[in-house]
Parts: C-alpha cells; sequence; structure tokens
C-alpha cells in the first residue's frame, strides 16, 4: 500500500511521518519510509537545482516528474513487492500544488508523471501558510525558491480543491503534532484494514 503525505512546506510532514512510522512498527506494521525529492541523483539535482535556481517552472517539473519516476521504480516498487507499507513525503500532489502555483497546468503534469501509480492514499496536511512560514523560519536553513507566502498561499488552495475534488484525506495540522500524528495513523490503519478485507 502506497501512502503518501503532501502539504505545504512546514506543515509537519516530516515531524508527523516520524511519530506515525514509529506507532505503526510497534504495531508490527512493516514499513518503507521515504521522501521527495529523493534521495537519489536526479533527487540531488533536484534540490540543487530546480529548488534553488528560478529559471522555468515547467522545466522543474519535468526534473521532479523524472526523479519521481526514478524513485518509484528503484525504492518504491521494490518495497511494495516486498510486501510493506511505503509512506512518501510528497508524491504527485506536490508537484500539481508548487509547479501548479507557479503556472504550470495540471493536465500536463499528469502526462508527464503517467508512468507513476496513483497512491492508494493521500492524505493532505493543511495549515495557514503564514503559520508554516514561522515553523520554517524557526528550523532554520536557506529558505528555497517555493517557500514564499504567494506560492505557499496557492499550492495550499490548489491542494484543497483538489482534495474535495478527488476525496483525499485533509487532516487539520495547525494542532500540536502528537494529535495530527494520532489522526494521521489512524486514517492509514483504517485503510490498511480495509484493503485486508477486500483481499480476503
Ligand atoms: N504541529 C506542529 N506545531 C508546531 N510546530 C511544528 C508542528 N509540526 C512541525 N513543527 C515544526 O515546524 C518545523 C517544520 O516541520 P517539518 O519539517 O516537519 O515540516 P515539513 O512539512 O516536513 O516541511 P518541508 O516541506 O520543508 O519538508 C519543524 O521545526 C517542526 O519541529
Ligand atoms: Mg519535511
Amino acid at each position: 500500500m502506497l501512502v503518501a503525505i503532501e502539504g505545504i512546506d512546514g506543515s509537519g510532514k516530516s515531524t508527523v511521518i516520524g511519530m506515525v512510522a514509529d506507532a505503526l512498527r510497534k504495531e508490527g506494521i512493516g514499513l518503507y519510509v521515504t521522501q521527495e525529492p529523493s534521495s537519489g541523483e536526479i533527487g540531488q539535482l533536484v534540490r540543487r537545482w530546480a529548488l534553488q535556481r528560478s529559471v522555468d517552472p515547467h522545466v522543474d517539473a519535468l526534473l521532479f516528474a523524472a526523479d519521481r519516476l526514478h524513485h518509484y521504480v528503484t525504492e518504491i516498487a521494490p518495497a511494495l513487492r516486498r510486501g510493506e507499507v511505503v509512506i512518501t513525503e510528497r508524491y504527485l500532489e506536490s508537484s500539481i500544488a508548487y509547479q501548479g502555483a507557479l503556472g504550470v497546468d495540471t493536465e500536463w503534469i499528469l502526462e508527464i508523471n503517467r508512468h507513476v501509480p496513483w497512491p492508494d492514499l493521500t492524505i493532505v496536511l493543511d495549515v495557514d501558510p503564514g503559520e508554516a512560514l514561522r515553523r520554517v523560519a524557526a528550523r532554520g536553513g536557506r529558505p528555497d525558491k517555493y517557500e514564499a507566502l504567494h506560492v505557499l498561499a496557492r499550492a495550499r488552495e490548489i491542494l484543497a480543491r483538489r482534495s474535495l475534488e478527488l476525496g483525499y484525506v485533509v487532516v487539520d495540522a495547525s494542532r500540536e503534532p502528537g494529535a495530527v500524528a494520532l489522526d494521521v495513523a489512524e486514517h492509514i490503519r483504517k485503510k490498511l484494514k480495509a484493503r485486508r478485507h477486500a483481499d480476503a
């Protein structure tokens, strides 16, 4: 089962995934936790290049799509074949929201991502962009070009609209991390149970 955790920068994805992974592993669930941009070579190029320099968001979309397909083939698919639950921090919806926020159209992003499967479950951590940026600033480090208030506001809007259209789970991420993690873990358990039930 493939679970994508989406949400704007500073929505708490890494924090919450860490807590959720601890809880689910204690319950004996085999997990593979990963993220995009990936740790592979294309992912490193994305971090170094697309996230810092400003060229054209279509170029970014192509790089993110290349990284995603490589990530899927080399890491996600093998983990799924081993029967593990894969949790990825960011996936397809991040491209639609972020490159979308800079004007790239959704249909084209879907087209260039055609060779990766949809996640079985998409969970969106929703938080106000002002609060998200305060968290990112407190975390330290140099902000990347997507970490601007108007970009995050637009990305949040796109995520919210698509969640409504496509039935993604939206979790209120303005609360303390423990409460957010409890909700996220519960949605993953529920989906796992439903799938086991369907297989039986
Ligand atoms: N629910 C929360 N309430 C307050 N602070 C939080 C919460 N969740 C995370 N934080 C803090 O906010 C900062 C950003 O969190 P985190 O790195 O988990 O976000 P992220 O969504 O993974 O961001 P990115 O998209 O940049 O990877 C961290 O310093 C973290 O400790
Ligand atoms: Mg993170």
